[in-house]
């Protein structure tokens, strides 16, 4: 049992899809899984294990922002022996050629800061997604004809940002989008030799402020979620 999941350790899969948003995690597991079993309320942060075509997998709430994120994947890895960690969210897309809808799967995750900065004691640490499940994503998205971009993210702590300068600089070095979790996520997973990944759904576009609609955002986000299970059991 741990603080914040507070389940036994049998109750939570191998593999587990991390959305942000609880709700979502819901959605999700009654709309993929076989047998949804819900695992974890505290605080409202769902988390639920069923089964996807027979294979055990679990979904679990992180909240926004990577102090959240980084409780939720310290306790699966540590307390429940997690072994693949796939992330699935949402992000702002910062390319011209990068649309509303487009999946966005992460090779790296550029940060001004994560909780495991001081880890580092001034090194500027590269979190990089786990090759193997890049690659299937990869595969996985072709297969579908789903338009997506590999390449480098940015993680930042702040959704209402004063310092246009920086997405500028990170729009000017090619990163894809911007969210709020995956640089994190591959540090943690990194230290402790597990496999991560973030697929993520383009929702916003900072160049044109352009969103998607909430009935849009459902569409795009069952295509995330299959290319996620698909690449999790591939
Ligand atoms: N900024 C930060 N995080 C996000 C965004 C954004 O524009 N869209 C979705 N997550």
């Amino acid at each position: 049992m741990t603080i914040h999941i507070g389940a036994c350790a049998t109750k939570v899969a191998d593999t587990v899809l991390l959305p942000g948003d609880p709700h979502r995690a819901r959605w999700a597991a009654t709309a993929f899984l076989d047998n949804p079993e819900k695992y974890c309320d505290i605080r409202g942060m769902l988390g639920f294990t069923g089964t996807w075509k027979g294979h055990r997998v679990s979904i679990q709430g992180t909240g926004m922002g990577m102090p959240s994120l980084s409780i939720y994947v310290n306790e699966l890895i540590k307390t429940y022996d997690t072994k693949t960690l796939i992330r699935v969210g949402s992000c702002g897309g910062m390319q011209s050629y990068v649309d509303l809808h487009d999946i966005i799967i992460a090779m790296t995750a550029s940060s001004m800061h994560t909780p495991s900065t001081e880890f580092f004691g001034g090194l500027s640490f590269a979190p990089t997604a786990n090759w193997e499940l890049l690659r299937k994503a990869a595969e996985c998205c072709k297969a579908k004809q789903k338009k997506h971009h590999i390449g480098g993210i940015y993680s930042t702590d702040t959704f209402y940002s004063e310092r246009a300068d920086l997405n500028e600089q990170m729009i000017r070095h090619g990163i894809l989008g911007v969210e709020m979790e995956t640089a994190e996520l591959y540090t943690i997973a990194l230290r402790h030799n597990r496999h991560a990944l973030a697929i993520l759904t383009v929702s916003d576009h900072l160049n044109t402020g352009a969103e998607l609609s909430s009935i849009d955002r459902e569409t795009g986000f069952t295509d995330m979620i299959e290319i996620a299970l698909e690449t999790a059991f591939r």
